[in-house]
């Protein structure tokens, strides 16, 4: 008992659940467009592996990872462990560190007995209760896709485990949209994820797409998806699946009484929004996924699916252990005309629920764009004025087939601005990503 609520208050710490208060942020109204041209390059193989091969995208210093693995789940998390070895193990054993490091900030102010017991159990006892808690909501195949990824770079099994619970602790800001019909020039939909999130160099080192391909035998009928992150991460906070599904979230620190409550038991919200990619052909069955889950945290999730016309193609969702309510845009909550008046076929929100300072820039950008927000003017006149997406930013194109993305800099890179958001962004080829030939084995 003490154990469990001794872990439950950990979360609780991290989450920092603030009732009725607002989010006082907004972006610097000096901010500017971003001026790059968009990339259209296509990524350069630099590594191979008998299930894997690794690319890189974009310009040089605003380069990142493409990485492709195929087979059973074990087989995919041992190629991108064994080819990416050096870099999973940084990611792995870095995540680690400063999932620590949050903890004992966070638990600075709690009572002193609790931070005796932490001292006295450990904070991997205190963690593992999270992940007791969440187990028996996570698919058995994520775990063996962790144990290959362990067992290929090397890591410790259990550290692998712990760093996938991250999403659980600390939830990102971040800003999602769908526009569709008058809000579009071709009435198509154009959906925006924007993570504003951590920038530490651990995670800035390790910026990445994830390109997974099935052997298609899996019990739940698994295909190919890709998920915008970092090596050695198998959770999805943004993607893109060859069903044509892509995700959205906003973690929610300023929510309203409408939330409910919260739970730590049940699916981490990064398995879930993978399983929609991996698992899920429409947005009827995402649908179902999400409201029939456990949920756990607040949040705020939107998909998308390119084979629906206009006001069918997108829906967000308030989120969380007691509630999953569907909208779309007239009835986009919250309900704030000064700060967040409804749009015709726009659905938006901007960094997080009660939070008017951000929410009124987006509003403003997508008014300003309207009848031609496509990814061209997302890039150059939404993401940087609203200065939403510090960490990854990806825009789906359901119509082409493309996604565009951009990530925070690398600290090897001089190259550019610091965020993602006033970065160059690369735009890659959905199909092309998930018709990639598997290596022919030697
Ligand atoms: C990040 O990359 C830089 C430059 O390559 C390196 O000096 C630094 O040690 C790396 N940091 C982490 C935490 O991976
Ligand atoms: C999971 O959700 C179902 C349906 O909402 C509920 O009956 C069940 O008690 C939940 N399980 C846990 C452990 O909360
Ligand atoms: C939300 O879902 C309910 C039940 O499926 C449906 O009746 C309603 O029309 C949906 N609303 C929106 C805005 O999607
Ligand atoms: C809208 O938000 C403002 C705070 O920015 C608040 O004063 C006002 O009461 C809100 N209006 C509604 C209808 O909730
Ligand atoms: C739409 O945006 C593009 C640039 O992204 C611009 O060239 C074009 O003039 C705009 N069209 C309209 C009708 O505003
Ligand atoms: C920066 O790091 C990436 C990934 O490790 C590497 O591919 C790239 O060559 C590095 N660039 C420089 C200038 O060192």
């Amino acid at each position: 008992m003490l154990r469990i609520a001794a872990a439950l208050a950990i979360c609780a710490a991290l989450a920092s659940s603030a009732g009725a208060a607002y989010c006082h942020g907004k972006p610097n109204p000096n901010a500017q467009p971003n001026l790059y041209d968009i990339n259209e390059d296509a990524p350069v193989p630099v590594r191979t592996h008998a299930n894997g091969k690794a690319f890189r995208a974009g310009k040089p210093g605003f380069d990142f990872w493409v990485i492709h693995v195929w087979g059973t789940p074990y087989e995919r998390g041992l190629a991108q462990g064994q080819m990416m070895k050096e870099e999973a193990s940084a990611m792995v054993n870095g995540v680690w560190k400063f999932m620590q490091e949050q903890v004992e900030d966070a638990i600075s102010g709690l009572p002193t007995w609790f931070r005796e017991w932490i001292a006295q159990v450990g904070l991997e006892v205190a963690l593992d209760l999270t992940r007791d808690l969440t187990e028996d909501f996570t698919p058995q195949r994520y775990y063996d896709e962790m144990r290959g990824l362990a067992d290929g770079a090397g890591v410790d099994y259990e550290t692998v485990v712990r760093i996938h619970l991250i999403g659980e602790l600390t939830k990102g800001d971040c800003s999602l949209f769908g526009a569709w019909g008058q809000a579009t020039p071709d009435g198509n939909m154009l959906q925006l994820r924007a993570l504003d999130w951590n920038t530490d160099d651990v995670f800035r080192n390790q910026s990445a797409v994830l390109v997974e391909h099935p052997t298609g035998d899996e019990s739940d009928g698994s295909h190919p998806f890709a998920s915008v992150g970092f090596v050695g991460w198998l959770g999805v906070l943004s993607g893109y699946s060859s069903q044509k599904l892509a995700v959205s979230e906003i973690g929610i620190a300023f929510p309203d009484a409408s939330f409910g409550e919260e739970s730590r038991e049940g699916v981490p919200f990064t398995f879930l929004l993978r399983s929609i990619l991996e698992s899920d052909d429409s947005l009827t069955a995402a649908t179902h996924r999400i409201k029939t889950a456990n949920r756990t945290c607040d949040l705020v999730l939107a998909v998308g699916d390119g084979k629906q016309p206009g006001p069918e193609s997108f829906r967000a969702f308030e989120y969380s252990a007691s509630v999953a309510i569907n909208m779309t845009d007239y009835n986009m909550a919250p309900n704030n005309d000064t700060w967040h008046p409804k749009m015709k076929d726009v659905a938006y929100l901007g960094m997080d629920w009660d939070c008017p300072g951000y929410n009124a820039v987006l509003h403003r950008q997508l008014a300003t764009s309207y009848r031609n927000i496509t990814a061209a003017t997302t890039i150059r006149d939404i993401v940087p004025i609203v200065q939403t997406g510090d960490t990854h930013v990806a825009v789906y194109d359901f119509a082409r087939e493309h996604m565009y993305v951009s990530f925070m800099r690398h600290a090897n890179s001089t190259v550019g601005p610091d965020s993602a958001y006033d970065r160059q962004f690369t735009r890659l080829d959905m199909p092309s990503l998930f018709n990639e030939p598997r290596p022919t084995s030697a």
